[in-house]
């Protein structure tokens, strides 16, 4: 009996493999229709892996179910077989039985993704997988972003090194001209801005990320060369709290106790002359790969000092005529904070306004040059007034 069952299989082994089989390549998900080949009325049998799914008698349809995990999701009349939301563990062999005969289907369910995942911070390592369950070394064509070009390496898994924006875009498999199945990746990095800071304030130290990663944070930090006595906090990560800022001393350097995913902002507290200059966020992710962006402080006095009564009313005139306006109009600012930049010494200091300029020159420019809106010589007024 044991004989016959090893003869039985070493029969079915050599039947697969001389091809007289259906193949199917399908996306997880999808739904796929076998088709026996039986004499109509003929009994059936289906098996997946040598698992009983259904034994259908051809006379009266009545149908028994195995104990194959395909039952759930299977169909049959006998002579085809539907299966529906396929999964990779669907994949393998589908035998048919039917009068000492036997139909052979093999099915391949294929998933496309990105490792870690597909958002990536830049310079990061990634493996792209076009996953054929159970046959790991039929080669595949991959198509590379941007426009689709054919990529040297054929097999399933290919490895991406210091990924790029480059890398960014949609990575498309080719199985077998069969099928052909998309991941998308992103690439993304820190960001930062220069800051403005009137002396005395405090002011937000920006780094982020613009949307969060497929990679865990693992550490980081701030850090600014010519701080070197200021505490700053560092960034840890553990099972508990998460991803979160860790420090003791709040006295100058304030962070949020919250749960941190994209923002790593710091508050510089009673900014003075002597911070500004350059900060350095650096963040560390899972896997090696560590990014820093560079932001500059600038820090504008409050007041500087007696004894020069021109510079003080030509800065409290220049702001007179312009305070109603920055009410609503905050983004002269930036032009006006050139003019006054121009001028030598601390005196430009007086002017309150130089703390909140908006990043858009363009826009800036065009109104500053509205004669409506803007007083048409303010810097100017201001250079004759102290000259
Ligand atoms: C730090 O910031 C938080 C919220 O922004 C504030 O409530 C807290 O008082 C600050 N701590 C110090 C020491 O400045
Ligand atoms: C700008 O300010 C003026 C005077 O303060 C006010 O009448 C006007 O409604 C404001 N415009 C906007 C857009 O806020
Ligand atoms: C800061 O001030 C400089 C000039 O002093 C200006 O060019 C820059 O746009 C300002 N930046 C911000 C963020 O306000
Ligand atoms: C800057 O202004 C220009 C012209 O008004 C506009 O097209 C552009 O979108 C603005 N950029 C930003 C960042 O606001």
């Amino acid at each position: 009996m044991a004989t016959c069952k090893i003869l039985f299989f070493l029969f079915l082994a050599l039947y697969i493999s001389c091809g007289k089989c259906d193949v199917f390549y399908k996306r997880v998900g999808d739904e796929v229709s076998m088709n026996c080949g039986a004499p109509s009325n003929s009994d059936t049998e289906w098996k997946f892996d040598n698992v009983l799914i259904f034994n259908v008698k051809g006379k009266t349809g009545a149908k028994l179910k195995g104990p194959s995990h395909i039952v759930l999701k299977a169909s049959t009349n006998g002579e085809n077989l539907k299966v529906s939301r396929l999964e990779t563990r669907d994949s393998g062999n589908y035998i048919c039985s039917y009068s000492g005969s036997v139909k052979q289907h093999n099915i391949y369910v294929v998933s496309v993704f990105a490792k870690p995942g597909p958002v990536l911070v830049q310079s990061s390592d990634a493996e792209l997988h076009c996953d054929i369950t159970g046959n790991s070394n039929t080669q595949v064509q991959w198509l590379r972003p941007p426009n689709g070009q054919k990529h040297n390496e054929k097999s399933q898994v290919i490895k991406l090194k210091s990924v790029t924006s480059k890398d960014a875009g949609q990575w498309t498999c080719q199985v077998k001209d069969a099928l052909t199945l998309s991941v998308t990746l992103t690439v993304v990095d820190l960001q930062t801005t220069a800051v403005n800071v009137s002396e005395g304030d405090d002011t937000k130290l920006p780094c982020s990320l613009p949307q969060s990663v497929s990679q865990r944070v693992v550490g980081g930090k701030w850090k600014a060369d010519h701080l070197s006595d200021v505490s700053f906090p560092t960034l840890k990560n553990t099972e508990n709290k998460g991803l979160h800022w860790n420090g003791k001393d709040l006295s100058k350097v304030n962070f949020t106790t919250e749960q941190l995913s994209t923002k790593f902002d710091v508050t510089l507290k009673n900014v003075q002359h002597r911070d500004a200059g350059k900060f350095v966020c650096t963040v560390e992710f899972e896997g090696g790969a560590s990014r820093s962006v560079e932001m500059t402080l600038t820090v504008f006095g409050k007041n500087s000092g007696a004894g020069e009564e021109a510079e003080i009313h030509a800065a409290a005139s220049y702001s007179q005529r312009l305070l109603p306006m920055q009410k609503n109009e905050s983004k002269n600012e930036v032009e006006l904070d050139q003019g006054v930049r121009s001028l030598p010494g601390p005196r430009q200091e007086h002017y309150p306004c130089t703390r909140t300029a908006g990043p858009n020159h363009t826009t800036e420019r065009s109104r500053a040059q509205d004669p409506e809106k803007t007083p048409p010589a303010g810097p100017v007024l201001l250079n004759v007034l102290l000259a």
